[in-house]
């Protein structure tokens, strides 16, 4: 198995933009130039369209070993259009794309999916779960039922658009050190908890591959793992249904048990059905596993932005931040 020399990861899509977050070295003092900002300077130059946000997630992630680089997309953002004008506004060219990983079937991660190869002229895998394309639909707490949600996300959809399922609940090794998780096994009691299913009552719904109406557990979370030499682990995750600390040991059985340089993206601890005291108990568990930078977003909400808020580990999340581990860029 490779392991990545270095890797930049570029928020493309996120719930925030902030043009006056500061840059952030690395919290180990190594050399690496940890964060960088989409900020003022860019914000206030003409020469730069201003970049958007939407509630929603996309990662660009560039691992490299030696001269040879591998860019993967994680997850689309919700409409697209954002996902297109980000591009455009970072300059990134969407037929340099290798690879597409999907987190799970959630509107808010797969809805660019058509804008994204709008702009592509060849095919590109699609990493996806067999789950990702059930129905699915939500019961609000005041009655009132949601439409299904994920009908512009079927496989045969995704070819049509020009792109290549590769459907699996295994892990993907997507070149330089860069896998998918696979499906999620959950051990971690507190992310775990999960009361009985009682049809009716609020909450996520799904159809069964044997046409059986069931809770959507969200089955279909992947997360993303970048094993960099000399650095440790980067884990990645869509919305962490699966939860966040499961995310991490399923990256160490994938990778093996190495130190967790960083984990960035949605916490799952913003929903209004997660515990409060999840916070707490997530941030204990991260500080366990010595994880050095914390980047919560998305759908993690304020609660967890303000128990890191002093935190030399956290980063706070904006549209355009770029992290970056290991050696340089070819
Ligand atoms: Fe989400």
């Amino acid at each position: 198995m490779f392991q990545a020399d270095g890797v930049k990861i570029t928020v493309l899509v996120e719930n925030q933009v902030d043009m006056l977050l500061p840059d952030q070295a690395s919290p180990l003092g190594t050399d690496d130039h940890c964060v960088t900002r989409w900020g003022l300077v860019e914000h206030f130059d003409n020469k730069y369209l201003p970049p958007q946000a939407e509630n929603g997630i996309s990662f660009l992630i560039e691992a490299w070993r030696g001269r040879h680089t591998t860019r993967v997309l994680f997850d689309v953002g919700l409409t697209g259009t954002v996902l297109r004008h980000n591009m455009g506004v970072f300059g990134i060219d969407p037929n340099s794309i290798d690879h597409v990983a999907i987190s799970h079937g959630h509107p808010d991660h797969f809805g660019g999916i058509h804008g994204f190869f709008d702009m592509v002229d060849r095919k590109i895998p699609v990493a996806t779960h067999r789950d990702a394309e059930l129905a699915r639909y939500a019961m609000m707490g005041d009655g009132r039922m949601s439409s299904v949600y994920n009908s512009a996300f079927t496989f045969e959809q995704i070819e049509r658009s020009g792109g290549v399922p590769v459907v699996t609940e295994s892990s993907l090794d997507l070149g330089w050190g860069i896998h998918t998780t696979g499906e999620i096994e959950r051990n971690v009691p507190f992310e775990a908890a999960a009361p009985p299913f009682v049809p009716g009552n609020p909450g996520l719904y799904q159809v069964g591959h044997d046409g059986k109406l069931r809770r959507d557990e969200v089955m279909d979370e992947n997360g993303l793992v970048i094993d960099v030499k000399d650095v440790g682990l980067i884990v990645l995750t869509g919305c962490a249904h699966a939860g966040v600390v499961n995310t991490i040991k399923q990256s160490h059985k994938i990778v093996g048990e190495k130190p967790v340089r960083a984990v960035m993206g949605g916490f799952h601890l913003g929903f209004p059905t997660t515990p409060a005291e999840n916070v707490g108990l997530t941030v204990d568990a991260l500080k366990e596993l010595d994880v050095q930078t914390i980047m919560p977003m998305h759908c993690s909400g304020n609660r967890t932005h303000a128990h890191l808020a002093h935190d030399d580990h956290y980063v706070q999340p904006a549209v355009g931040t770029v992290l970056h581990f290991g050696t340089a860029q070819p």
